[in-house]
């Protein structure tokens, strides 16, 4: 990630991004913050760069000129037009999900204004994105840019090291965090609560809950409501586990975007990808789902429903194409699935077997060459398969340095791509992969599930051997094009 802060105040940013994290994530090479100084790019012979707003008024505005020529420089370089970020009370709130979002760029300008703002004709010139840090004004954009920057940067693979990287749950989830003690166990006369030194994971585990619940209650009442309502969502997919699994996962993953619920009729929306998922309880219900999804004005371009009778109601109205019915898998136990024969667990060598670790940018064409369903779509799932191993989610099982084939976990949350490449089939590198992804998913406190294409028995066999429970009902993807 390529930072470049377009501001009136370059040492401000360089200092406040130099430190701690950050300034080791620039060290790494994993980011890099260029301050831009607005000024430098003034054509006033005495560096002016604000004038007097027309119309009257308090105050200065930033003129447009330097502010775009300071822009144009960058996208010049770049040789496109970068993402570029206003920070302004104006703007839409900053919250984890934009961060997120953000760090799927490959740069970012930071725009910060001062005085009382910029010439509005540059901003709709360069602006991709108002951002706003918060209710409250500030005397600059360079504090909201150093946030923005902060924030965005922990999202970028490889920041966090595995130590800090426990923290990148802490708001995904709608809950606030649970108080934390270290040593001693007495201070001040107050104790560590005795449940932390009992041992006991099990009660550890719910008394953090529980405690997350209650400050969450009184800290944040909207947190909470929205905590709340998900909570009653889930029990209702809980009557048919095995079907809703992928809805029950994005909830607990913190991915739940609420966007319909009426009893069992519920909708679903999952901000990263944009794709929906709805559940109804029968004909009529799904109808008033659909009508209420229109009438909020969702455009709906992925979605995935759980029962048939939704399939054509939700074509007509949208217009959407394919149908890929699929049955969902679901492994239900704790345990990690044995790994004995199949590889090893230290990612080392042992005659006959592949080695199992996450794909890299070299094996990135044979893989897209080999799960594109047609020759046209190869660049399209290269780009996929790229995101999905950035983000970490795509491992390779190799014999020697060759490529055999490679599994990973979908942007929505399921297992799959699992493929194995033609000369390397019936040598139990399918079931290695598909065993392997089960237990990486554990490790992570997922619920691992995958979805089998309608008519891929030997997927599903796979599935059914390694003891995943297959739903009795399909969920139908339906996609525009
Ligand atoms: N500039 C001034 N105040 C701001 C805020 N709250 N967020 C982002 N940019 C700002």
């Amino acid at each position: 990630m390529n930072f470049y802060i377009l501001t009136l105040f370059p040492d401000m940013v360089r200092q406040g991004l130099s430190t701690s994290i950050i300034g080791r994530a620039a060290e790494r090479g994993l980011i890099s913050v260029e301050a831009v100084d607005i000024r430098d790019y003034t054509k006033d012979r005495h560096r002016k760069v604000d004038d007097y707003p027309y119309g009257g008024g308090a105050g200065m505005l930033m003129q447009a000129q330097p502010v775009y020529d300071a822009w144009k420089s960058v996208a010049d370089k770049l040789g496109r037009k970068p993402r570029t970020v206003y920070l302004t009370p104006q703007g839409g709130v900053f919250t984890q999900q934009k961060a997120k979002e953000l760090a799927a760029e490959e740069e970012l300008v930071l725009l910060c204004g001062h005085y009382e703002g910029i010439d509005e004709r540059v901003l709709e010139e360069i602006v991709t994105d108002y951002v706003s840090i918060g209710d409250y004004v500030l005397t600059g954009g360079e504090l909201a840019a150093m946030v923005v920057a902060d924030a965005v940067s922990r999202m970028v693979p490889g920041v966090l090291t595995n130590g800090e990287s426990g923290m990148t749950e802490s708001f995904e989830g709608e809950l606030l965090e649970y108080p934390q003690y270290s040593r001693p166990e007495e201070w001040m006369g107050k104790r560590v609560p005795e449940v932390l030194l009992s041992g006991n994971q099990k009660k550890i585990k719910e008394w953090r809950l529980w405690q997350s619940e209650e400050r969450t209650k009184r800290r944040r009442p909207d947190l909470y409501q929205k905590y709340k309502k998900l909570q009653t969502c889930r029990e209702a997919f809980m009557k048919q586990k095995l079907l809703h699994m992928d809805m029950i996962e994005l909830i607990t993953r913190g991915q739940a975007g609420l966007v319909y619920a009426e009893g069992n009729n519920i909708c679903l929306k999952q901000p990263e990808t944009g794709f929906y998922f709805l559940t109804a309880e029968d004909r009529e219900g799904g109808a008033r789902m659909l009508d209420a999804l229109a009438d909020a004005g969702e455009e709906m371009e992925i979605v995935v429903l759980h029962q048939e009778f939704m399939v054509e109601p939700t074509r007509e109205r949208y217009g959407l194409q394919g149908v890929m019915p699929c049955a969902q898998a679901v492994y239900t136990r704790k345990e990690k699935l044995p790994i004995r024969g199949l590889y090893r667990a230290d990612g080392g060598y042992e005659e006959g077997k592949p080695q199992i670790r996450r794909l890299d940018e070299n094996d990135l064409d044979t893989a897209a060459r080999y799960y594109a369903e047609t020759d046209s779509a190869i660049e399209k799932t290269r780009a996929y398969l790229k995101e999905r191993m950035e983000k970490g989610w795509l491992f390779g099982a190799f014999l020697g340095e060759e490529l055999a084939g490679f599994v990973g976990m979908h942007a929505e949350g399921s297992i799959g791509m699992l493929t194995v490449l033609p000369e390397y089939r019936r040598k139990g590198i399918g079931k290695a992969l598909e065993t392997y992804a089960v237990n990486a998913l554990l490790e992570h406190g997922y619920t691992p599930y995958g979805q089998v294409k309608q008519g891929n028995e030997a997927s599903l066999r796979l599935q059914e051997a390694l003891g995943l429970c297959v739903a009795k009902q399909m969920v139908y993807w339906l996609e525009k094009n």
